[in-house]
């Protein structure tokens, strides 16, 4: 299967590696972004899975049409499968993650502090009685600290986000409020499709103006948790975790082998990796409604990006 792994585009100016992304900064301010097919965990790629990189730049295409209305984002321009050009801005460094079900199993998630507890997170404080992956009263922002340069995403409240300075109080509301129209979009046509957007991340820069722009990426299956729709009642009433696009295969396998930020990471079997494909493709199927015509991909996806991007050479 056609990969897309490491990029090496000389003739491109400012090169910035990332962990998934390769980007490039050009003359005009904006900011060539090819998404590579890696897989990052654990601080380190694990290894590639096919079409990921050009299914979230498709998925992400999807939903940036479907809400430009509500704010503005980044897209200039889409070149090539995996590449968006987006305008270069400054990220502000809050995450805005919006929820609309109690759910989750990482430390920042809401079901895991409620579950030990907490009533009172993020600013906000929770009713009694809820129970895991029920519907709460109404969508909530629970907003983290960007962690540049590696580190952990922290909860933050809002009062703590102006406090810290980190968001002035106007762009705060407008955050919020683009993020809150976002989610409601998002959830009302992922369920025409079956689906049930639970919670999401949005990243907003802001331009030379002061402008906020919705930045990234928006309801992809790596920044945003599904459910398939059918199978929610049943799950909730039997207290089991809805059925979602399970791709943590080859996280889980790793894990469970090896302590994976201390020890050699082992080969990842082929099979695991198809398996992941086909997860995204199904998300990709599911989330879009098209087809994803794998055949139609190029075998050579590194000769075509480049192909794609001698426009922007500037060498
Ligand atoms: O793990 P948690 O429950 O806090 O995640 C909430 C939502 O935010 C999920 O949809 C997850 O995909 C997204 N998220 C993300 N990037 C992070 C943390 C969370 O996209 N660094």
């Amino acid at each position: 299967m056609p990969i897309l792994d490491t990029v090496n585009i000389p003739e491109l100016p400012n090169h910035y590696h990332g962990k998934v992304r390769e980007n490039y900064d050009l003359p005009d301010d904006n900011r060539i972004i090819i998404a590579t097919d890696r897989l990052s965990a654990f601080d380190t790629i694990l290894t590639s899975i096919p079409y990921k990189g050009q299914i979230l730049t498709q998925i992400a295409r999807h939903w940036f049409d479907q809400t430009s209305d509500i704010c503005p984002n980044h897209v200039v321009s889409y070149p090539d499968p995996n590449v968006v050009i987006g305008k270069r801005l400054e990220i502000l460094p809050v995450e805005i993650v919006v929820r609309g079900y109690l759910a989750g199993s990482t430390s920042t998630s809401i079901l895991t502090r409620y579950k030990a507890g907490q009533r009172e997170m993020y600013g906000i404080t929770l009713p009694d009685g809820l129970k895991p992956h029920q519907k709460l009263p109404e969508p909530i922002i629970t907003p983290t600290s960007k962690a540049f340069d590696g580190g952990h995403d922290e909860p933050l409240s809002p009062a703590e986000i102006l406090f810290e300075g980190l968001l002035s109080e106007m762009q705060w509301q407008t955050l919020s409020d683009y993020a809150f129209k976002l989610f409601a979009r998002g959830q009302e046509m992922a369920a025409k499709r079956g689906l049930i957007l639970v919670d999401t991340k949005y990243e907003f820069g802001v331009d030379e103006n002061g402008t906020i722009i919705l930045a990234d990426e928006i309801h992809t299956p790596d920044s945003s948790r599904y459910w398939i729709a059918e199978t929610y009642q049943n799950s909730f009433d039997n207290n089991k975790v809805p059925r979602s696009f399970d791709k943590d295969f080859v996280r889980n396998w790793v894990s469970q082998r090896c302590d994976p930020y201390k020890d050699p990471i082992p080969e990842i079997p082929a099979n695991l990796v198809r398996d992941t494909s086909a997860v995204y493709i199904k998300a990709y199927e599911a989330i879009t409604g098209d087809v994803f015509d794998a055949a139609a991909v190029d075998q050579h996806i590194h000769a075509r990006v480049r192909r794609n991007l001698e426009p922007y050479f500037t060498v």
